[in-house]
C-alpha cells in the first residue's frame, strides 16, 4: 500500500477539481491510501471578495506573510510516498493559506525528503507563484518532481474581465451572457486523469524524478510567451508595491485603505494598457531574442530553481 497526502485549499473548487481529475486513477486503484489535507485559515478568505478586500491582501501575498491556521488534522510524523499540492497564485505569488501551511513546523516534518508534485488552478499567470514554491519546498528539504497547471484559456484580456466578474461578483456562469465562462473547461479536466497515470507509473517504478518532460508531452504546462513578459515586469515591481502600501498600516487596517484603492484602480488599468503592447513585443521577442527566449520557456517548464 502507497500512501498519498494531497495538500489543498480552494475558495470556489476549481483547484479542487483539478485535483480530483488529475487523481482518478489514484482514487481507482487499492493499492492507494490518499489522505487529504484542506488548509483551513482561522479567519477566512471571503468569497466573493469586496474590491477592497481583494486588493488588501495584496501586499501580505506578495511578502509570503503567514496567516494563522486551523489545527493541522493529518499527524504530522505519517510518512508519505508522494505529496501533492494543489494550489492556486494570488498575485503572482502562492496563495496565503497553502504559503501559511508551508511555514508550519508540521509541513517540515511531513515534507522533509519527500516527493512532491504541484498541481496549479489559475487565470493564467502561474510562472512567480511557481518560482516562490520552488524557494518554499528547497527550504523544507522537499523534491519537487512534477508540476500541471489549469489556466483559462481565453486571450488575457478576456479574462482579466472574467476573473474579475468571478472573484468581485460571483458570477460563475457566462459574465453578462457574452463573455466566456471563466476558468478550466470541462475539456482540460476531462484530459486530467493522463497526468495522474504518469505519475502512478512513475512512482510505482521509483523514476519520479523524470516525470516531468512526460507530463509536459501531455500539455502540462502552458507557458505563453506575452504572459512570460508581463509576469516579469509585475514580479518586479509588485514588492516596491506591496512594501509602500504596508508601510501605511496591517491589513485591514483604515490607514492603508487609500493606497490600496489605487492599487485597486492601478493594476487593472496598467494590464489594461500593457496587455497588446506587451503581446506585440512578445511576437518579436522570438525574432529578436531567440536563444534568450526560448530557454526562459526552457527553464521555467522543469523543476529546479535557477542559481
Ligand atoms: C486574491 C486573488 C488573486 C489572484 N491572483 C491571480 C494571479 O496572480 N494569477 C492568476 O493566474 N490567477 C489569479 N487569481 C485567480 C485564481 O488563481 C483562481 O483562478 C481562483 O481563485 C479560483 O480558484 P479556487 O476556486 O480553487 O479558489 C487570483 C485570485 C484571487 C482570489
Amino acid at each position: 500500500m502507497k500512501k498519498v497526502l494531497v495538500v489543498y485549499y480552494s475558495q470556489t473548487g476549481q483547484a479542487k477539481s483539478a485535483m480530483d481529475s488529475v487523481l482518478k486513477p489514484f482514487e481507482e486503484n487499492k493499492n492507494y491510501q490518499l489522505d487529504y489535507l484542506l488548509v483551513k485559515p482561522k479567519k477566512s478568505f471571503p468569497y466573493p471578495w469586496s474590491y477592497t478586500q481583494f486588493f488588501d491582501v495584496f501586499p501580505e501575498t506578495v511578502q509570503g506573510i503567514a496567516c494563522e491556521l486551523e489545527p493541522i488534522s493529518i499527524n504530522p510524523t505519517n510518512n508519505y510516498d508522494l505529496i501533492v499540492i494543489a494550489y492556486q497564485p494570488w498575485f503572482l505569488s502562492i496563495c496565503v493559506p497553502i504559503n501559511s501551511f508551508l511555514q508550519t513546523p508540521e509541513a517540515n516534518l511531513l515534507m522533509k525528503d519527500k516527493p512532491v508534485v504541484t498541481i496549479i488552478n489559475c487565470r493564467n499567470m502561474w510562472l512567480g507563484a511557481q518560482e516562490k514554491m520552488k524557494k518554499r519546498l528547497l527550504n523544507l528539504d522537499a523534491k519537487l518532481v512534477g508540476n500541471i497547471t489549469f489556466v483559462d484559456r481565453s486571450a488575457n484580456l478576456v479574462s482579466l474581465i472574467t476573473v474579475l466578474a468571478f472573484v468581485l461578483k460571483g458570477t460563475k456562469e457566462k459574465f453578462m451572457g457574452i463573455f466566456p465562462k471563466y476558468g478550466v473547461t470541462e475539456k482540460d479536466l476531462a484530459h486530467a486523469p493522463v497526468f495522474g497515470k504518469i505519475i502512478m507509473e512513475n512512482l510505482e517504478n521509483g523514476q519520479l524524478q523524470n516525470i516531468q518532460p512526460q507530463l509536459n508531452q501531455q500539455g502540462a504546462l502552458d507557458i505563453r510567451g506575452n504572459l512570460l513578459l508581463m509576469e516579469g515586469r509585475g514580479r518586479a515591481l509588485f514588492p516596491l508595491y506591496a512594501n509602500y502600501i504596508s508601510k501605511k498600516g496591517t491589513q485591514g487596517s483604515e490607514q492603508r485603505k487609500t493606497r490600496v484603492r489605487i492599487f485597486g484602480i492601478v493594476l487593472p488599468t496598467a494590464i489594461l494598457i500593457l496587455s497588446p503592447v506587451i503581446t506585440i513585443l512578445s511576437r518579436l521577442a522570438p525574432l529578436l531574442a531567440k536563444k534568450k527566449f526560448s530557454k526562459e520557456i526552457a527553464y521555467y517548464s522543469q523543476n529546479s530553481l535557477r542559481e
